[in-house]
This record gives structure tokens, C-alpha cells and sequence, in this order.
């Protein structure tokens, strides 16, 4: 729905001491910085729209905060919410509505709103069940490199890779290259937990990669990122999601069957693109 949203600030550099502890908070990456013009922007991890741009007001005139408007920051579960609304009070922001549930709005709205020094008025929700967000455990867009060696880690050890179009880092720039905003992490403070790659080709959307490190199984984090990943390719206009799953792996289906995926009555073909496979993928 956004291509882009601009919020003009008086002094850009309080601004910028404010909103970049915030962004990191989110998990927004800066998109660009010119101080000299000024201007700041950022959007989500691996994705270029929509983004958001603090700024000076275009026609030079003086900056003014509206009465009525709000931007509301998604958040990826309910820690986030309050972590983001502690960012903003102790950077210089003002309290407009403490961390809490609003059932008004529907049975799962967490949210919290706040002031920045200029007065812009913002909200950070999130809308997941505590329950599948997680204690402790957040779902995250992948970033690169903070999260790579941990996710190549974790896919050597839960899958039996044997062939060179499945190598790791390989599968990793494939997907950054396509920059869809499909990658995802569960994290328990800092470390990778979980992952589930997930694809949308304007047809169906398809889940891959879904892996929960064994000492964090069984605590629902496999759930999490499978609700994580349909969110977002439902936010793509997906209408079904397929999956495949190994041979000799069938018992996993149990697992998939409980999210609501049924067997299918198909036949999985596949064909290798050996010219984009380093070694040819012999
Ligand atoms: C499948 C996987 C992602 C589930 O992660 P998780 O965090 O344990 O998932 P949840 O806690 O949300 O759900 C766990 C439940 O799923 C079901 N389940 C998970 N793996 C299962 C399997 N191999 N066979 C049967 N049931 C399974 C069980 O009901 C389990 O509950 P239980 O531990 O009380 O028996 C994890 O087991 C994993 O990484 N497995 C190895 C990689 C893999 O097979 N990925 C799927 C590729 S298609």
C-alpha cells in the first residue's frame, strides 16, 4: 500500500540520535544517511519499499507536528513492543500509551504509542497470540552477515546436504539476491534458533528450510516461524503454500498436519540448471 513515508523533523541530529536506536529496535536497516541535506530513510531487512525518511520540511518552513496522525511500526512479537516503546522514552520521546493489550481492536493487539522530540506522534504493534511470538523467542527477517554463519551452522547440522546446488552460504546469497523479504530467523536473544525460507511466485508460495535447532524443539518455535511465513506470503496475495519433504523425513508431515497442510496426491519432479551451479552440479 506504501511506496514511501516522510516525517520532517526541527533538529536532525537529535533526530537521528533518536530514531536510530529505534530503527535497530525494529529491525530496520538504513537504507541511506546525508546529514548535509538532511535526510534519513530505512526499511525492513532485505526489502527496499516501503520505507521511512525523517527529514527537514521540504518548503523550508518551519516543522509543525500534526493533531491525528499516527504511523504505527509493526512489531515481531510483544517484547519488541515494549523494547521499542523504552528505546523511544529514553532517547528524548514522550509516553502516549503504555506497552499493553487492546482487545478493542481485536483479541491479540499489543501495542504501545509515543512522541518523538518533535512531537510526531507514533504507535509499534504487534498483532501475533503471545503464544505462537513466543517467550523470549522472536521471529525476524534475516539479516546478513550478523546472522549467516549461524544459519549455515544450523542447516550443516539438521540437513544432510549432499549436493552443490543445497550448499549453505550458496542458498543463502540465492535468496538475499531476489530481496522478496521471505527469509526468516527465530532468534532467542541474539542466537539463530530456527529458520524458514519462504517463496512467493505470484502462483503459489512454498516454505523451505524449516529447521528448529534440537535444543530448542518441541517449545513451538517450529510453529512460529511456519505462522511467521504464511503471514507474510498471505500479505503477498498467496493463495496456497506447498511444501516437500525429504525421503526417509515422511514423520515430519505430523508436524506440517497440525499447522492445517494435508498429503497431497502428486508427483514432485524437479530439474537441475547446471549452468548456475558452481561445479556444474554434477
Ligand atoms: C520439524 C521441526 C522444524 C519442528 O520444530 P519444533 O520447534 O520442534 O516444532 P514445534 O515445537 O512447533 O512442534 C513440535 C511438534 O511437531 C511434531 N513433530 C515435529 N517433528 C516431528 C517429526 N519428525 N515426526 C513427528 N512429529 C513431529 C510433534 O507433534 C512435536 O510435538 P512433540 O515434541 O510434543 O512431540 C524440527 O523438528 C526440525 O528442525 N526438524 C529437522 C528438520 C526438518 O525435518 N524440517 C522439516 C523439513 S520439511
Amino acid at each position: 500500500m506504501f511506496s514511501h513515508v516522510f516525517v520532517s523533523v526541527s533538529d536532525f541530529e537529535r533526530a537521528l540520535r533518536f530514531y536510530q536506536p529505534l530503527m535497530q529496535g525494529l529491525g530496520l536497516e538504513r537504507r541511506f544517511c546525508e546529514p548535509e541535506r538532511p535526510w534519513a530513510g530505512w526499511h525492513s531487512a532485505g526489502r527496499s519499499r516501503p520505507f521511512f525518511v525523517i527529514c527537514k520540511p521540504h518548503d523550508g518552513l518551519p516543522h509543525a507536528p500534526g493533531n491525528g496522525q499516527m504511523m504505527a511500526f509493526a512489531a515481531a512479537d510483544r517484547a519488541m513492543v515494549r523494547a521499542v516503546h523504552d528505546i523511544a522514552l529514553a532517547h528524548g520521546g514522550t509516553c502516549e500509551g503504555a506497552p499493553g493489550l487492546r482487545t478493542h481492536y481485536h483479541p491479540d493487539y499489543y501495542g504501545a504509542y509515543f512522541r518523538d522530540p518533535d512531537g510526531n506522534k507514533f504507535g509499534v504493534a504487534c498483532h501475533a497470540p503471545e503464544a505462537e511470538a513466543g517467550a523470549g523467542i522472536r521471529i525476524a527477517t534475516y539479516a546478513d552477515p550478523v546472522h549467516r554463519e549461524q544459519v549455515v551452522r544450523l542447516w550443516g547440522r539438521t540437513f544432510s546436504y549432499g549436493t552443490a546446488h543445497n550448499d549453505p552460504a550458496l542458498g543463502i546469497d540465492k535468496k538475499l539476491a531476489v530481496a522478496d523479504g521471505l527469509f526468516f530467523v527465530a532468534l532467542a536473544q541474539a542466537s539463530v534458533i530456527g529458520t524458514v525460507l519462504a517463496g512467493y511466485d505470484g502462483h503459489r508460495g512454498w516454505l523451505y528450510s524449516v529447521a528448529v535447532d534440537p535444543g530448542h524443539r518441541s517449545r513451538g518455535v517450529g510453529t512460529a516461524l511456519v505462522r511467521h511465513a504464511e503471514r507474510a506470503l498471505t500479505d503477498r496475495g498467496c493463495m496456497k503454500i506447498n511444501l516437500q519433504i525429504a525421503p526417509g523425513n515422511e514423520s515430519v508431515a505430523a508436524f506440517y498436519e497440525a499447522l492445517g497442510y494435508g498429503v497431497e496426491p502428486r508427483v514432485s519432479m524437479g530439474k537441475r540448471i547446471a549452468a548456475n551451479i558452481p561445479g556444474g552440479g554434477a
